[in-house]
């Protein structure tokens, strides 16, 4: 059995395992999405069939994330606004949201945090990745919402053992996943590539969320780990949900062979998340 740190591979096995599936309708939307000879009518309907899920959908597809003047009212019309890999994307993180919009104390992170740090990571992959010619914008925007997942599972250790791995990131000067690594034994990106293929996400996103603190080491899809790399570092930046994960964050240059994203880009990028972020609203049932 593995066992470095704290944990061994069997507790994470075990706490991933408690986590709430997404949603069957999630899992149905993903297929019909990948399928071209799906139609509106057919998604939508999949869709209403979860009603909780369909006016998260709603409540997000109108925050300011998007920018639409208008109010999308129904599914339907949000399609036809937002189109089919938009809708895709927000029923993703609606499905998510419950699990992310929590305090995740072991990584100083108030109620709320992570999950702004990770829809600000997905708006910025998404921006990234349009603006770099990477053509699966969708794909980066997934990466992006999920890239540190792994904390939900992970906080429970961490709160735990906080005070040993800040006495670390202190004494030795080391990014703080490395003292998280060291101390427990597994770091949050490990096991949130362990979540994603417990949600049965494609290769790539495991990989991507495996790797992003780690991009050189991504085989299957370098370019996909090493925009969610650099959006998490521009989210950080920015101050988004910056937690303990911001503390000595190590950007490897790997990444900047594999995309080709200036100063420009990034600023631009930035200025544009600003905005759809100024004036954000959560999708909590009111
Ligand atoms: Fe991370
Ligand atoms: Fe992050």
């Amino acid at each position: 059995m593995i066992k470095v740190g704290e944990l061994n591979l069997n507790d994470i096995v075990q706490k991933v395992d408690e986590l709430p599936a997404l949603p069957h309708v999630t899992y149905r939307v993903l297929e019909l999405t990948s399928d071209p000879k799906t139609t509106l009518t057919e998604l939508a309907e999949t869709i209403t069939q979860d009603q909780v899920l369909t006016a998260k959908v709603l409540r997000l597809a109108n925050s300011a994330y998007y920018g639409y003047a208008r109010r999308i009212s129904g599914i339907m019309e949000a399609l036809l606004i937002l189109g089919f890999s938009t809708v895709r994307n927000l029923v993703l993180a609606a499905s998510v949201y419950n699990v992310m919009d929590k305090e995740f104390q072991g990584y100083v992170l108030p109620k709320g945090d992570l999950w702004k740090h990770s829809m600000s990571t997905a708006l910025v992959a998404r921006s990234l990745a349009k603006k770099v010619g990477y053509i699966n914008h969708d794909l980066a925007f997934i990466a992006g919402l999920l890239h540190d997942i792994g904390k939900i599972v992970l906080n429970t250790y961490m709160t735990k053992k906080f005070e040993d791995i800040l006495g670390k990131v202190n004494r030795e000067n080391i990014p703080f996943m490395v003292a998280e690594k060291e101390i427990l034994g597994f770091d949050h990106a490990l096991v949130g590539a362990r979540v994603a293929e417990r949600w049965n996400l494609p290769d790539e996103l495991v990989e991507a969320i495996a790797n992003h603190h780690t991009p050189s080491q991504a085989v299957h899809n370098p370019k996909l780990t090493s925009i969610t790399h650099i959006a998490d570092a521009v989210s950080m930046s920015m101050g988004i949900g910056l937690g303990g994960d911001g503390l000595l964050y190590p950007f490897d240059g790997f990444v900047l062979e594999q995309i080709n994203v200036t100063e420009d880009i990034i600023e631009e990028t930035i200025a544009e998340i600003i905005d759809s972020m100024a004036d954000q609203e959560t999708i909590n049932e009111k």
